[in-house]
């Protein structure tokens, strides 16, 4: 176990390395939002169009899509007055489609919209629709978005540099049977932003900890050189793509043999390095990798493995939360885990060296998102901040809120205080919010 907890030293972040993480996050934020650095950024800063946070009094029916997690829904959303009710339905995005073009998967998705209008007696209505679509996109508008990169695990031929709202409208227009007003197209993490914001007015940042993650905050319209539209609102939402700080090799300098392998075993090698140290879709492959080293090493199980234990991506990140939920001294999580992976002959010992593992790889997501977070609120400088958050990992894992809480509070400079709130569902109620206030502010929808 000694020998195992030195071998994760290299997972550990030391304030001092945290610090340095945060100046250039920072210095990379500024470079994303300027005009003359943006083109070469890493953390893209970009432009949401977004510059009304809802007041509470949008009302209305509305539709939602959400893409880009772990599921794709549809919802339909009611906003009344201090009350929302919303009934929503998950589809599979079958592996052909997530890797197909860009067309199948736009008629994917109307087919499954057209289906749910159907059963949810709305078929003939001309509704108004908010489309959560979480990967980069270049906003020229609320309802035009130009797809920069795929992230987390999709990769549709034919789809990057198109216009994702038209996407949908042709393969809408294709079937012919519906009739959708598409009002908005927004990042998740601008989702919930906007779904926290609906009741607590402090809420300024929005961060996804999931499959993948990203934050948004809100910024002086004067900082975003990019925005070429009216000066007379004094803020926007910016959708930073933090996922892809340390593309450049910023992050080299903590980054370890375990992120190097993630990184090159994935569809993406040398893009989003962040998100690949953070988020979901990556955390229990790291915990895997470590397992396997010192596996070899004959540090753990005997030197004995399993066949799944050596077979990538057979170590779930769920895997990783429910084997930190054991209480102290209590392996009946870990236990089933190294059953179910073909690991019975576990010793306790063992057990604990698995859960250690667990707890670096885990602790240091959540120090890498509190930097980040801590680096907005030191940017923005405004006295209390609540933070909207959403995301399997931040919503399953028991100790990942704590650690964010303990973390943040020592990186954010004295005077300001933040809180950190889960956010329900803001990929659909926020998408409807948007939606909702496009229709206030009668933008037009597309
Ligand atoms: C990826 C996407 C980003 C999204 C995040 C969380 O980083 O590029 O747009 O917000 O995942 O889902």
């Amino acid at each position: 176990m000694a020998k195992i907890r030195e071998e994760c030293e290299i997972l550990h972040m030391t304030d001092k390395q945290l610090r340095e993480i945060m100046t250039r996050l920072h210095n990379d934020l500024v470079k994303g939002l300027s005009k003359d650095t943006h083109p070469t950024a890493t953390v893209k800063c970009w432009l949401t169009y977004i510059q009304d946070l809802p007041n509470g009094k949008e009302r209305g029916k509305f539709l939602a899509l959400d893409l880009g997690g772990t599921n794709f829904r549809v919802l339909i959303i009611n906003l009344g007055e201090n009350h929302f009710d919303m009934q929503s339905k998950i589809y599979a995005i079958p592996n052909h489609i997530m890797t197909g073009t860009g067309i199948a998967l736009f008629d994917h998705i109307a087919e499954c919209l057209a289906n749910f209008m159907k059963e949810h007696n709305v078929y003939e209505e001309r509704l108004a629709l908010g489309f959560t679509f979480s990967f980069p996109l270049k906003q020229m508008g609320l309802t035009k978005g130009i797809l920069q990169r795929w992230t987390k695990g999709f990769s549709c031929s034919g789809a990057i540099g198109e216009d994702v709202v038209q996407g949908l409208k042709d393969a809408i227009a294709r079937r012919g049977d519906v009739q959708i007003d598409i009002c908005a197209i927004l990042n998740d993490t601008t989702g919930t932003l906007m779904s926290c914001a609906w009741k607590n007015h402090n809420c300024k940042i929005g961060l996804i900890v999931g499959t993948g993650s990203n934050a948004c905050y809100v910024e002086k319209t004067g900082q975003c050189e990019l925005f070429e539209g009216d000066m007379s609102k004094s803020d926007m939402l910016i959708n930073t793509e933090w996922g892809a700080f340390g593309d450049d090799g910023a992050l080299d300098f903590v980054r370890t043999e375990f992120d190097r392998e993630v990184d090159s075993n994935s569809i993406n090698p040398g893009k989003q390095i962040q998100e690949k140290m953070i988020s979901g879709m990556y955390m229990g492959e790291l915990v895997r990798l470590a397992l396997v080293k010192f596996t070899r090493m004959g540090l753990l199980f005997g030197g004995r493995g399993s066949d799944l234990l050596f077979q990538r991506n057979s170590f779930y990140t769920k895997y990783v939360s429910e084997i930190e939920s054991d209480k102290p001294g209590d392996f009946t999580s870990c236990m089933d885990v190294l059953e179910e992976l073909g690991l019975s002959h576990a010793t306790e010992a063992d057990m604990a060296a698995v859960r250690h593992v667990c707890e670096c790889v885990s602790r240091r997501a959540a120090h890498l998102v509190s930097a980040g977070i801590a680096t907005l609120l030191n940017k923005m400088n405004e006295p209390r901040v609540t933070v909207g958050i959403d995301g399997s990992v931040y919503r399953f894992h028991p100790h990942f809120h704590t650690l964010m809480c303990e973390k943040i509070a020592q990186l954010v400079q004295p005077g300001i205080s933040f809180d950190l709130m889960l956010s329900e569902d803001g990929s659909g109620r926020g998408a409807a919010l948007v939606a909702a206030v496009a229709c206030r502010e009668s933008l037009g929808c597309a």
